[in-house]
């Protein structure tokens, strides 16, 4: 198996005035291709802030962090947008859809940017939807869906630039548990027959229960690597 993510002493500190917040203390593990890895951690372990890097949301303050090989712990603003929006897709807690936009537009705002025509983004968007088993929805707005078909539609839209990586922090969060493990099970359809590699940050046994793999955080730490 080839190694897609190489996080290597990683190291984040928040620097607020006088205060100096350790987060990440050195934080090491890899991801395989392919991979249905869950993290978990006590609230305030530091897995958003390592999610973040890991979604070259944000940066180390300092360490190694290799993406497809590539080292990316240095760069900047535009560069790490670019390799974020060709490699990977984002799913949240709290969905972070825009009310006053249908699900199909929804779907289309990762394509805004890139030049592709209106006809075209239309059809991939609503095989996105369908991919997700919200086609019957396209025209809905998030107040007209549920907390779960929601967070279908969020998906849909990571799916939209073809990443190869999807990256949940706490995606089934905000749902009840029947909800939740729907949404699991297409997570778990993404990475069996799209083989795609998966990181979910989930506060849920239930959840993690289903990955292949537990990397278990403590204070800014990996202190276990669990494998099924
Ligand atoms: N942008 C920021 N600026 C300053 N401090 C931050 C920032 N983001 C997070 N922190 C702090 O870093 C620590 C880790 O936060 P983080 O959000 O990574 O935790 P978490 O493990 O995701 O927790 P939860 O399970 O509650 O989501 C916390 O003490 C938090 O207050
Ligand atoms: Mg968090």
């Amino acid at each position: 198996m080839s190694i897609v993510m190489k996080l290597t002493d990683i190291h984040k500190h928040y620097y607020m005035g006088d205060n100096d917040l350790h987060v990440l203390k050195g934080i090491n593990f890899e991801v395989n291709h392919g991979e249905l890895l869950s993290i978990m951690g006590a609230s305030g372990s530091g897995k958003s802030t390592l999610m973040n890097i890991i979604g070259l949301l944000d940066h180390p303050t300092s360490g190694s962090y290799k993406l497809d090989g590539k080292e990316v712990s240095t760069f900047t603003g535009d560069d790490r947008a670019m390799i974020r929006n060709q490699m990977i897709g984002f799913v949240f807690q709290q969905f972070f859809l825009l009310p006053r936009l249908t699900a199909v537009q929804n779907v289309a705002m990762p394509l805004i940017y890139r030049g592709i025509n209106k006809k075209e983004s239309y059809d991939r968007c609503m095989e996105s939807l369908k991919k997700v088993g919200m086609i019957d929805y396209h025209d809905h707005r998030p107040s007209e869906m549920s907390g779960g078909q929601q967070q279908r539609v969020a998906i849909a839209r990571a799916l939209i630039g073809e990443p190869s990586i999807i990256l949940g922090d706490e995606p089934t969060g905000a749902l009840d548990s029947k909800i939740g493990q729907e949404v699991m099970d297409l997570f778990i359809r993404l990475n069996e027959e799209e083989k795609k590699t998966l990181v979910l940050v989930t506060h849920d046994p239930k959840v993690s229960a289903q990955c292949q793999r537990t990397v278990h955080v403590k204070d800014g730490l990996v202190v276990d690597d669990e494998r099924r």
